[in-house]
């Protein structure tokens, strides 16, 4: 439970006399947050390492008053700055009211909750009132921050911007951002802060390929296992916008919300707007730290995500990549047979399963079972499933219709639209419009009814295109409305059906975030199952979601997207650190990458409790080398990569320092995988079976490397012996 300063600091008494004190400091285990009240609104002056108890003078030091030519009070860097705040930086709350644009809300109350803080202001002339919530987790440190703008006056009032807004310390000089594309996603980079802004805004309508909701600010030269950090993740799954900027008095802040068209959020008298969280994590042990707790954090406060904690996950085959749109039911359960013998343990049907879907050209929207090809329905598939021991999961795509389909011919007004455009298609396909309230119904109908007749364990929900017209029937803007909609149907089947287990994928990573994180407990971070790509992109998505969350599949031997050839070793290797899935045709695999993939399959299930619930870890190295780990927060055992990635420039490589071992024991090592036989990886594999390290050994000195091939790759298992 979160504890005020235990000396109560000096308290404003606000317009309806109730106390509210003119600062707060939360503390957890690892982090601490002061809050100043003293300007009438609450500003975030320290969120970092925790702090003992500041005291009076604390807080007074943050104070500067001795700038020339400039206000005596330095205006603060408010929660929300509002317009008359007179803050010069990018305004965090604007509205249009009744009364005009001159809001100033005060706070007028304030309560300590169980893990925090919550306080209300009001602004007299507009009737604006706002909610500011703060709750700080005691274990991890991860401070949640959420809004709330109510409409208490007796007009409409149009709200421009509802963004929290939060002070960075002066240190830290580097913004870490994504960026990406369809089947390249997660790429990161990395910017100085200098006096301007670095702004991101997304306005594809789901939180996209290119832009996904989260960024993080570090100190110079920060690492895997040095320096601080503060990630932010935005809690939303449509348009957003993300700025870091640093004033010319070289105050720096970062602010992150929803982003919202002209008029498009009015709030009618006695509505109220409800921003998206912003959590924030912070870290002073470089980048693996500040992972490893909110991956804790994730695993503990995303109830979709705790609720398979004990569950483990089913290693599933999924026919996309295996057959597309050639599916029949001799065909699918021939794959079902076959991947039962592997030890598959989950068979996912993909697109193509409805109605006349040949193609991607038509029938989404008619969600129910293709006669044709499926002429028995889908339970002869799911008896299959059952008789091989696998559970059974299905792929849909609720928000989407098809021009030709019987939903789109039956009710044309039942798309986004903008009134006399030609509709914009994308993947042949246009967007339902899930505000109005029959295309809701008619989903969660559609929805409900193949749960309830079928007994399906997990839905892919995918979702293939972004936004391009989002216009309402009746003319407004939909984005907002959309993805509340969204999630409103996510909620109600999940509260349906709450052993479920929904996937979110959106042409692969374009919705992966901590808003659809409330409902869904796997990612599809990628279409391209390319394993040199991966890394990367598994590398980059692992900022944002655990490692049990993130689909991991084992493609064709021949990439689909990129044309890289790899073997089903490599491709396995890389595969095995999420949650895995084969993605390909195994029906026409060689003996030999059948016993492969067999073995890859049973090793995966073998270590999937320290894969799924143990604290990840990143190992810097050159660039032509990617190393990752995972180890029990006690240090005991742990499994780690090495994937080389090109061919190195020198004839050795460097030794691998592995990380979060215990200094002090011995560990036992074993080269559990690799995808080069070469006698160089024979005799280190003698070498290192021959005898046992300690901890501190292989941590500072490290581990002796064989020459690698390029893309190749390394799995060692490390057990303490005492
Ligand atoms: C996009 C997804 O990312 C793929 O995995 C697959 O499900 C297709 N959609 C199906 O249309």
């Amino acid at each position: 439970m979160a504890k005020p300063y235990s000396e109560p600091p000096a308290v404003i008494v606000s317009d309806s006399s109730s106390q509210i004190q003119s600062w707060y400091q939360i503390d957890s285990e690892l982090a601490s947050v002061i809050l100043d009240c003293r300007q009438g609104v609450p500003s975030l002056l320290y969120y970092g390492a925790r702090l003992a108890a500041i005291g009076e003078h604390g807080l007074a030091s943050f104070d500067r008053h001795e700038a020339p030519a400039s206000p005596e009070k330095e205006p603060t860097i408010a929660l929300l700055p509002d317009v008359t705040s007179g803050f010069l930086g990018n305004l965090g709350l604007a509205a249009d009211t009744a009364e005009g644009w001159q809001i100033h809300p005060r706070l007028t109350s304030a309560e300590l909750t169980e893990s925090g803080l919550c306080l209300v202001a009001h602004c007299s002339t507009t009737g604006l009132r706002v909610t500011y919530e703060l709750a700080l987790d005691q274990t991890t440190g991860v401070l949640k921050l959420q809004c709330a703008v109510a409409n208490t006056s007796e007009a409409r009032l149009s709200l421009h911007q509802c963004a929290i807004t939060q002070a960075l310390p002066q240190h830290v000089e580097r913004v870490l951002g994504f960026e990406g594309r369809w089947g390249l996603e997660f790429r990161q980079h990395n910017h100085s802060i200098s006096t301007g802004t670095y702004l991101r805004e997304n306005r594809n309508g789901r939180s996209s390929h290119h832009c996904p909701p989260a960024l993080m600010v570090t100190t110079d030269h920060c690492t895997e296992s040095t320096g601080e950090i503060i990630a932010f993740h935005l809690g939303w799954s449509g348009n957003h916008q993300m700025r870091v900027e640093q004033l010319a008095n070289g105050r720096r802040y970062a602010q992150l919300g929803e982003r919202f068209e002209p008029l498009e959020l009015i709030l009618e008298p006695g509505q109220s707007y409800q921003s998206p969280p912003v959590y924030s994590v912070h870290s002073s042990q470089g980048l693996n730290a500040c992972r490893q707790r909110w991956h804790a954090f994730v695993r503990n406060a995303f109830d979709a995500v705790a609720a398979m904690a004990t569950r483990p996950r089913p290693v599933q085959i999924n026919t996309w990549e295996a057959r597309y749109f050639d599916i029949d039911e001799s065909n699918v359960i021939a794959l079902i047979e076959k991947a039962g013998g592997l030890g598959i343990e989950r068979f996912v049907l993909d697109d193509g399963w409805f109605a006349s879907r040949n193609d991607d050209r038509s029938s989404l929207g008619d969600w129910w079972v293709d006669k044709d090809k499926f002429p028995n329905g889908l339970s002869p598939i799911i008896d299959t499933c059952h008789r091989h021991n696998m559970t059974f999961g299905l792929w849909v795509e609720p928000e989407m219709v098809s021009p030709d389909s019987e939903l789109y011919r039956a009710h044309p007004n039942w798309v986004l639209q903008h009134k006399n455009q030609e509709p914009i298609l994308a993947r042949h396909q246009q967007v339902l419009d899930l505000s109005q309230a029959e295309v809701f119904d008619y989903l969660l109908n559609a929805v409900t009814k193949l749960l309830t007749e079928n007994d399906i364990a997990y839905l892919k929900w995918d979702m293939n295109r972004d936004l391009h017209q989002a216009g309402t029937h009746a003319g407004a803007h939909a984005h907002h409305r959309q993805t509340r909609a969204v999630y409103r149907l996510m909620a109600q089947v999940k509260s349906a059906f709450p052993n479920v287990e929904i996937e979110s994928c959106a042409s692969g990573g374009g919705r992966v975030d901590s808003g659809v994180l409330n409902y869904v407990s796997r990612f599809w971070p990628s279409d391209s199952n390319d394993a040199l790509d991966r890394i990367s992109i598994q590398y980059g998505v692992s900022s944002l979601i655990p490692a049990e969350t993130m689909g991991c599949h084992i493609g064709p031997e021949e990439c689909h997207l990129t044309g890289r050839r790899h073997s089903i070793a490599f491709r396995g290797g890389v595969a095995f650190w999420g949650h895995l899935g084969i993605e390909m045709d195994i029906s026409s695999l060689s003996e030999i990458d059948q016993t492969s993939l067999a073995s890859l399959i049973e090793l995966h299930k073998y270590h999937r409790g320290l894969l799924h619930s143990g604290d990840s870890l990143r190992i810097d190295r050159c660039d032509s080398d990617s190393a990752w780990g995972v180890v029990t927060p006690n240090g005991l055992e742990g499994l780690f990569a090495l994937a080389k990635l090109k061919s190195d420039t020198t004839v050795f490589p460097a030794p691998y320092r592995f990380l979060g071992l215990r200094a002090d024991s011995d560990y036992r090592l074993s080269l559990i995988w690799q995808s080069d036989r070469s006698r160089h990886i024979k005799a280190h594999q003698e070498m290192i079976e021959a005898a046992t390290f300690r901890g501190d050994f292989l941590m500072e000195a490290g581990l002796t490397l064989p020459i690698m091939k390029p893309e190749s790759i390394l799995i060692y298992h490390l057990a303490a012996v005492n």
